[in-house]
């Protein structure tokens, strides 16, 4: 299965916190960090390839959107916050990883109410990431669908993750691999990725906004779909009708585009990965060898 390796165990991981680079297992956050209280913060994750980030300037401009839409300033600028990253992948010693970071307002007295000058709390860390599947490879996600629960402000890249926590929960402990968020009929995200549906050879994505987050894959995706001249409509498709569809993926910085097999026990076309499914996943990844080919590693 792809995904975050499990490296509970690894001992040398480091954080970058507050300007210092120390072992995670030594990193301290206060109890009343509004983060830890009131998820009152934002995050991103990162993908970098053979120790060299992908897309880290549009990670970091959602970040900064992200943080901007709850009144909350980066205290570092986005020059200096990319070069600290590239730092921490070079001595991670890591090749294929994500980033994690998060962002939250700080520590103070526990109160509603913004406190006045307190200091955001900033960290990232570098963790490897098992390969993908490759284009057209793996077993294909089976997805269920559930009511979307969420706030109406799912562009913001919020640490208040608890309904897709549950959505995923459900998801897994009845075998499946996502969750798949409805919202008045109408398909939307899934609990960490974006949804594509394919019909008649046109690609279908809810826009963003209120309950979907701007997907820097699905940017990516968008980008390529116009290259390839594959039309692109970001409309969001009723259930039934998605449910028909000929070919179905989900993507995320750290999956890339997982192909559907079965969804609320249907299967997907013909239960293998579609052609234009497997088209635009391998020319993401000619997007991804672009992009960190051109950039020096740290
Ligand atoms: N999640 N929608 C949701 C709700 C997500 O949590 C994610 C990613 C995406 C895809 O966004 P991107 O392509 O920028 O990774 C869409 C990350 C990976 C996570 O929470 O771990």
């Amino acid at each position: 299965m792809h995904g975050v390796l499990d490296m509970s165990t690894a001992s040398d991981e480091l954080v970058w916190f507050d300007g210092s680079v120390m072992p995670l297992s030594q990193a301290r956050i206060g109890l009343e960090d509004r983060g830890f209280n009131f998820a009152d913060g934002v995050y991103e994750v990162v993908r970098f390839y053979r120790g060299r980030a992908f897309t880290l300037r549009e990670h970091l401009e959602r970040l900064e959107r992200s943080a901007h839409e709850i009144f909350l300033h980066l205290p570092i600028s986005l020059e200096h916050l990319a070069d600290e990253i590239r730092k921490l992948i070079s001595l991670s010693h890591i090749e294929e990883g994500m980033v994690y970071l998060q962002l939250t307002r700080g520590q103070s007295k526990r109160q509603h109410p913004f406190p006045e000058a307190v200091k955001p709390t900033l960290f990232f860390f570098c963790r490897p990431v098992a390969p993908a599947w490759a284009p057209g490879e793996g077993e294909g996600c089976s997805i269920i669908s559930v009511e979307d629960e969420r706030w109406h402000r799912c562009y913001i890249k919020s640490i208040a993750l608890l309904p897709n926590v549950l959505a995923k929960n459900k998801a897994i402990s009845a075998g499946h691999d996502e969750a798949v968020f409805i919202h008045e009929g109408k398909v939307m995200e899934c609990s960490a990725s974006n949804i594509f549906c394919i019909r008649d050879g046109v690609i279908y994505s809810s826009p963003v906004g209120p309950k979907v987050l701007p997907g820097i894959t699905r940017l990516v995706l968008m980008r390529i779909a116009e290259r390839l001249g594959i039309s692109f409509r970001e409309e969001a498709l009723p259930l039934e009708e998605a449910l028909a569809s000929d070919e179905v993926f989900i993507t995320s910085t750290t999956r890339e585009l997982s192909w559907v097999r079965q969804w609320d026990g249907q299967t997907i076309g013909d239960g293998k990965c579609g052609p234009i499914t497997r088209q635009l996943h391998e020319a993401y990844l000619e997007e991804v060898e672009d992009e960190i080919g051109s950039v020096v590693a740290a």
